[in-house]
């Protein structure tokens, strides 16, 4: 494998190892370890013409492997797939016969950048949200950016074991989330009713397709049945309420909300989770100006939120930020798991 492909799968390898996968940790080292120039799927990624960070290689290879383990084309592959434990010769003995007969198949799922829905994000949605209607005191209309499949739209309507015996949410949701909230937590008491919710994203995933739900399904980890189990029940639970996403670029969307005018009473509640990355400069400006211009007009009855977690340069995990207008004052929150498992609160 070339330099640049090798190191690329080594540094997906250790960053799965710290996010606890450590069946795609070995996964990505053997394939960099032992992919050739033998089928269209090993060429495609050793002579990757982009920058295979950017394009998410590893994961592009992976996503593939584990769609055809999970498809039921491939008997022998997914009998080397988790819950069995990883036997490097095994897996590889798997994949080689199976590069063979589906190449086409593993090829054409390189085509496509990962896309997944993260549902225990969730946990930063709600607290987040709990600390605006504490400070605004208004119920809230959602609006999420890059919301994919659209599971953290329903965030409220989750159940919540977030460590010390503390909870939030009904016993009986079908979706509980557990998730460790640490430090200055948002107040759990704290009313919130949710009267609107809308997304968008430029590929919004279909969680009633069976072919979206396995795209989705493909993404998780192998080695994470509580993350697949997560995702199942979110999918569920969203083809059941009959919510879609708006396929729509980012800035036009949220400045197309933007310009129906405010309910009094209510807050807009703009959130995005692992979003800001991908989008371009241009975008992100967009966004900014047409939150700050409707921020400048909002009112205590006319409130504006926007709450982001993102990948900010610091550690561990994502940081998580509010601004809230009248005012405009960004509040850093505090850090976050990019899976959920924790969030470390700091004072808004
Ligand atoms: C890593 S996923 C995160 C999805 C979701 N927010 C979560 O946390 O699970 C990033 C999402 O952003 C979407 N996206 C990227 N660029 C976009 C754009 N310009 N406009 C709208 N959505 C975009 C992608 O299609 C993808 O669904």
């Amino acid at each position: 494998m070339p330099g640049p492909v090798a190191s690329h799968f080594e540094r997906q390898a250790s960053a799965c190892e710290d996010l606890g996968s450590p069946f795609t940790a070995a996964l990505c080292r053997l394939l960099a370890e032992r992919l050739d120039d033998g089928t269209a799927f090993g060429r495609r990624i050793l002579d990757w013409p982009g920058d295979p960070a950017a394009d998410a290689l590893a994961l592009r290879a992976c996503g593939a492997l584990h769609a055809l383990a999970r498809s039921g084309r491939e008997p022998a592959l997914a009998r080397v797939y988790p819950p069995a434990p990883f036997a490097r010769d095994a897996v590889w003995a798997a994949i080689a016969g199976a590069r063979v007969r589906h190449d086409a198949f593993l090829a054409g799922w390189l085509d496509s950048p990962p896309q997944t829905n993260e549902v225990a994000r969730s946990s930063f949605v709600l607290g987040a949200a709990l600390t605006v209607a504490q400070r605004t005191g208004l119920p809230l209309t959602v609006f999420e950016i890059g919301a994919s499949a659209g599971l953290n739209l329903a965030f409220e309507q989750y159940r919540y074991e977030l460590g010390d015996g503390r909870a939030w949410g009904d016993a009986a949701a079908p979706l509980t989330i557990q998730s460790d909230w640490r430090g200055a937590r948002p107040a759990l008491d704290t009313p919130l009713r949710i009267v609107g919710r809308v997304g968008c994203d430029r590929n919004p995933l279909d969680p009633s397709s069976e072919a979206d739900a396995a795209r989705l399904l493909s993404y998780v980890w192998p080695d994470q049945s509580s993350r697949m189990q997560r995702l199942e029940a979110a999918l569920r639970l969203a083809a059941a309420s009959g919510r879609r996403v708006e396929q729509a670029d980012a800035a036009e969307w949220v400045e197309r909300q933007l310009a129906s005018p405010a309910t009094p009473g209510v807050c807009r509640f703009f959130f995005h989770t692992i979003v800001w990355q991908y989008l371009p400069d241009a975008v992100k400006l967009r966004i900014e100006a047409a939150l700050a211009v409707a921020g400048a007009a909002a009112t205590p009855t006319t409130p504006l939120a926007q709450f982001g977690f993102e990948i900010d340069g610091g550690a561990p995990g994502g940081g998580m930020t509010l601004t809230l207008w009248p005012g405009g004052e960004a509040m850093p929150l505090g850090r976050a798991d990019f899976h959920g498992r924790w969030v470390e609160w700091g004072r808004a």
